[in-house]
């Protein structure tokens, strides 16, 4: 099928790739034309691992272009992907962009001349496709939804940092068609997916993204609460907990050889220093404000919210209980970026930690792999120094907080890290340093367990191996 992608943004080129690497011939659109040369480049506009190999593919192969004009990017295609960004509004998300390419989409779609699908890609409130964009793409054509084009929404779930084969190996493909014509276009596109594809309205297909974006983020601060009370009570530990509570045998299935298998889901049933990104914390405030505005509490998501709005002054407190006021303290904080491999720093937690620490008084080093100061600055609250590695940042350091689980975090020679230090304590935001590889002398802060206690080997040692 020929298809375009509107918007070049993080979904849209992800897409777009995607598609062309399942046979169909995509043009990417962006007004940006630093975007699109980019694209035809093969160099995605941010990082995401393995995406400029099949950009660099794609193009090669005749089957991906970008391009700054719609018109000549919609002549002859069968479907377009509206991917442009909802960005947060006063509790709400601003649909202007949304807004904007369904108008000018509607107003190209007489001049097809053939059978057309409009499709929703762009994470929208429920009601949005089957009211607003609809009336958009109407006013803009003069032609009606269903007899004249299609319309679907079809929401993606694309994790940051695995996006490539979050595209290639879909779990499922939601489709929100207002017609069967328009499912089934929608199921040819896909056609070469091995998943279910789930085929219902456009008001289900956007509340299925925003219940998956929710319920996973109510995982983790359910598990950061549960941390909370780990931590205040000397004894108790989160990773013990979430052993236990992940026994439960209505979590797992017997895989092929009769092993446990976990959802990985589970993954997300474990403490941290709360959860950012471009999604969760937007998708959250987008749900509760529309929520809101018809009149529906969400008292659960609310606390969602609330828990994680909490959380990076309540793991900067863990260090406070050990090393005192932290005013003129040195502290190194490891990652920038909201998860690893990723170069995105959108709500991350690890930058409000930064600002918890600055407004304690705190000197702040940072170090990231890949996440340059230029793209923070504007969010800090204070003056920062940008280390060239983890040694650097730790040197001279009263504490260490690890903020992004970065792999080369996990694999850090600690003892190298520890001597630079002033004192080493070392606060372990992401559950990720293993307390075998520390030197002797290093205070270990973990998440969801009072440092009064600090045998957590131990207690590990107590549960049997093999269940993750
Ligand atoms: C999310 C969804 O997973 C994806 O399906 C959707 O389409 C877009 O939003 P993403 O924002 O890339 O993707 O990140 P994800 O890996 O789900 O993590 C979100 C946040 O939760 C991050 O801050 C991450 O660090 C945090 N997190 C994740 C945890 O704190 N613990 C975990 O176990 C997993």
């Amino acid at each position: 099928m020929k298809v375009a992608v509107v918007g070049a943004g993080y979904v849209g080129v992800v897409t777009g790739a995607g598609l062309a690497a399942l046979g169909h011939t995509v043009v990417c659109v962006d007004l940006d034309p630093d975007k699109v040369k980019a694209i035809a480049a093969a160099r995605a506009p941010f990082f995401e691992p393995g995406l400029d190999e099949v950009l660099a593919r794609e193009l090669a192969a005749g089957r991906l272009s970008a391009f700054t004009d719609l018109a000549a990017s919609l002549a002859g295609s069968d479907i377009s992907i509206i991917a442009v960004g909802t960005p947060s509004r006063a509790g709400g998300i601003d649909l202007a962009d949304v807004r904007g390419a369904a108008r000018a989409i509607g107003a190209l779609l007489p001049s097809l001349g053939r059978y057309h699908v409009v499709v929703v890609k762009s994470t929208v409130v429920p009601s949005t496709t089957d009211t607003v964009v609809r009336q958009e793409l109407e006013s803009a054509s003069g032609m009606d939804a269903g007899p004249d084009f299609g319309l679907a929404m079809n929401p993606e779930f694309l994790s940051e940092g695995r996006a490539v084969e979050d595209f290639t190996k879909p779990d499922r493909i939601v489709v929100g068609a207002l017609d069967e014509r328009t499912a089934d276009a929608m199921e040819e596109l896909y056609a070469g997916f091995d998943c279910p594809i789930l085929r219902t309205s456009p008001r289900n297909a956007e509340m299925i993204k925003y219940a998956a974006n929710t319920l996973f983020a109510t995982l983790i601060s359910f598990s950061n609460e549960i941390a909370g009370l780990c931590e205040a009570i000397p004894g108790l530990d989160e990773e013990v907990v979430m052993r236990g509570l992940r026994l439960d045998r209505r979590w797992w299935t017997p895989g092929d050889r009769g092993e446990r298998v976990h959802p990985g889901a589970l993954a997300y049933l474990r403490a941290g220093i709360g959860f950012g990104g471009s999604c969760f914390p937007k998708d959250l405030a987008a749900i509760c404000g529309f929520a809101e505005s018809r009149g529906v509490a969400m008292p659960v998501l609310g606390a969602v919210i609330e828990v994680n709005g909490m959380r990076a002054s309540r793991v900067v407190d863990l260090l406070a209980k050990r090393l005192g006021p932290l005013r003129d303290k040195r502290v190194a904080v490891l990652g920038l970026a909201f998860k690893p491999e990723t170069d995105d720093v959108r709500e991350s937690p690890g930058v409000k930690i930064v600002n918890v620490l600055l407004g304690r008084g705190a000197n702040v080093a940072v170090h990231d792999p890949i996440v340059r100061m230029e793209a923070v600055r504007a969010g800090l609250d204070g003056h920062v120094t940008q280390a060239k590695d983890p040694v650097e940042a730790a040197s001279g350091a009263d504490a260490l907080v690890v903020a992004t689980g970065w792999d080369p975090y996990r694999r850090l020679d600690w003892s190298r890290v520890a001597s630079a230090m002033r004192t080493p304590i070392i606060l372990d935001g992401r559950q990720i340093v293993d307390a075998a590889r520390l030197p002797a002398g290093v205070t270990l802060i973990n998440i969801g367990f009072g440092f009064e206690n600090e045998a957590r080997g131990a207690a590990q040692a107590a549960v049997s191996p093999g269940i993750a």
